[in-house]
């Protein structure tokens, strides 16, 4: 597997990132590692013995978040790197990071993955498809949103075979009483007898089999295919994991956020 060693995400961080309590000034960051008084920290600038991210630092008011590398003298303060992953869960997994009964996710990565990293977007456990792994929140939250609206779309098998007035119930949406909401317009496409696909823009708990549900046609596989721009690597086979390239990571920008 390649690892993915971003120092920086690759994401920006929007305004109210950085007003939030993993962002805090330089001179604070510094005093909060060393106990280093902060009217103190000006001086070791001027004296240019701190770096961030390779570069000597020069003001205290610096925002650091939490995937900068910040060098005092020859002391790593803080050394944290943005991971980002997709995978193809096979099904049987869960989509957790610790499980008593199933394997997790987490349990089928290596060593070289971070081990804070979080699951973005679950899937049930007898689905399979793409999941997405990270240690950057703001890049999660960017994608989990409800109100962004990321499109997801799955390729469902069926048990019966679909007509046409599917199509309509899905994009009508669908009233479930247990949360008292009605589904947002979801696309469906029939490509074979028992196949479709469809694309959500929420995530409602076991949401598509309660959708054919209401045809009473079970689902037999549920595998998802994408997650707005980000699509499923054909290549990459059931249990198996990749490192997202810069241009995946940054499909989703902090504009989303
Ligand atoms: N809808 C479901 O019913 N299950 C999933 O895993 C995802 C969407």
């Amino acid at each position: 597997m390649i690892a993915a060693l971003q120092t920086q995400p690759l994401t920006q961080p929007t305004l109210r990132q950085l007003m939030s309590s993993k962002y805090s000034r330089l001179d604070r960051f510094i005093s909060q590692k060393t106990l280093i008084k902060r009217k103190n920290i000006r001086l070791l600038l001027a004296q240019k013995r701190i770096q961030v991210d390779g570069k000597i630092a020069l003001d205290t008011q610096q925002l650091i978040g939490p995937f900068n590398q910040v060098i005092f003298d020859h002391e790593i303060l803080q050394q944290h790197s943005a991971q980002y992953w997709m995978m193809n869960k096979p099904t049987g997994v869960v989509s957790a990071t610790k499980d008593q009964k199933h394997l997790s996710v987490i349990d089928l990565l290596g060593d070289e993955c971070a081990a804070d990293l979080h699951i973005v977007g679950r899937l049930d456990l007898n689905s399979s498809g793409l999941i997405l792994l990270t240690n950057d929140g703001n890049w999660s939250s960017a994608l989990t949103r409800p109100e962004n609206k990321v499109p997801k779309r799955y390729l469902v098998d069926l048990a019966n075979k679909i007509s046409a007035e599917y199509i309509e119930a899905f994009s009508n949406g669908m009233y479930f009483s247990y949360e008292d909401i009605t589904t947002l317009p979801a696309k469906l496409s029939i490509i074979a007898d028992r196949r479709a696909e469809v694309e959500l823009f929420e995530g409602k708990y076991h949401q598509i089999k309660r959708m054919f549900g209401r045809f009473r046609n079970p689902v037999l596989a549920l595998h998802r295919l994408s997650i707005g721009e980000l699509q499923l690597d054909p290549q990459l086979p059931l249990g198996q994991y990749r490192a997202l390239s810069a241009v995946e990571i940054q499909s989703f920008s902090a504009s989303d956020c």
